[in-house]
Formats: structure tokens, sequence, C-alpha cells
């Protein structure tokens, strides 16, 4: 019986350490998920770049482009990103996120994605 309490909140303070940290860094958060998720196609400064974008028809949207933001708002991109390209009449090659990011890490993508509009 002690040893189970014991052991449970050994895996309550794990846990919540484990938490903590990544709450405070959501910003860097933002850019490692992009990294991880995103750059392979759409580059690492969004430029629709990335290493798999050569074999991609159509190629990866250029967040750096100022025309890819017209009429774009935080909740078209949302949905593009949760929900996938064939949500919006794109092309399936953009993946649905939905199942795999959670939707703080989606709007933590979103704002990232507007620092790599066009300078
Ligand atoms: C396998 C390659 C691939 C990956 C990985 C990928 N995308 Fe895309 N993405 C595409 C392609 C291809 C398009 C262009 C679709 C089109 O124009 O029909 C696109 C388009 C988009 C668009 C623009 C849609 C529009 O209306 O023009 C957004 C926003 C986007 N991706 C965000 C993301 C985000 C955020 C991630 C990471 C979570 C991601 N993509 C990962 C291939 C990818």
């Amino acid at each position: 019986m002690l040893r189970s309490i014991l052991f449970g909140s050994c895996i309550l303070f794990l846990a919540s350490s484990a938490l903590g940290p990544s709450e405070s860094l959501a910003a860097g958060d933002a850019a490692a998920t992009y990294k991880t998720y995103c750059s392979s196609c759409h580059g690492e400064t969004g430029k629709g770049d990335g290493a798999a974008s050569a074999a991609l028809d159509p190629k990866p949207a250029n967040f750096a482009d100022a025309a890819f933001w017209k009429g774009k708002d935080d909740a078209y991109l949302t949905k593009v990103i949760k929900e996938g390209g064939t949500a919006v009449g794109k092309s399936p090659l953009m993946a649905a996120w939905g199942a795999v990011l959670k939707d703080d890490q989606i709007a933590g993508i979103v704002a990232l994605m507007k620092t790599f509009k066009g300078k």
C-alpha cells in the first residue's frame, strides 16, 4: 500500500515537472514543432523549399510570399493545418495534423508562420 502511494506520487511529480517547462517555452516549442512536422516540405523559413518539396506537385505553399497571405486569416490557417488541404479544396499532399498536434500547438504554428511573411 505505502509502496503504491509513493510510486503514484512519484509519477505525478514527474508528470508535472515535464509539463512545466514546455508551457513556459511556448514560442520555442512552436519553432521546434514546425521544424519537426512542417519544414521538410515548407522549408525552415517557410519558403516552400523543404527537402521533400522537389517531389511534390503542387508545391508546398510559400509563407514568405506576400501573395500567399491575401485573404487568409487565423481561422482559415487553423482549418487547413487541422483538417488538411482537402478541407479547403487544396491538395491532399497537405495532410491533416489535427490528430498529431494539439490546438495550442497549431495556434503557435499559425503565429510562427506570420513571422515568415514577406519582409
Ligand atoms: C508532405 C509535405 C507537407 C508537409 C509535411 C506539410 N505540408 Fe503544408 N502543404 C503541402 C502542400 C503540397 C501544400 C499545397 C497544397 C495546394 O496548393 O493544393 C501545402 C499547403 C499548406 C498551407 C496553405 C494552404 C493554402 O490555402 O494555400 C498551409 C497553411 C500549410 N500547408 C501548413 C502546414 C503546416 C503548419 C505544416 C506542419 C504542421 C505542414 N503544412 C506540413 C505539403 C506539406
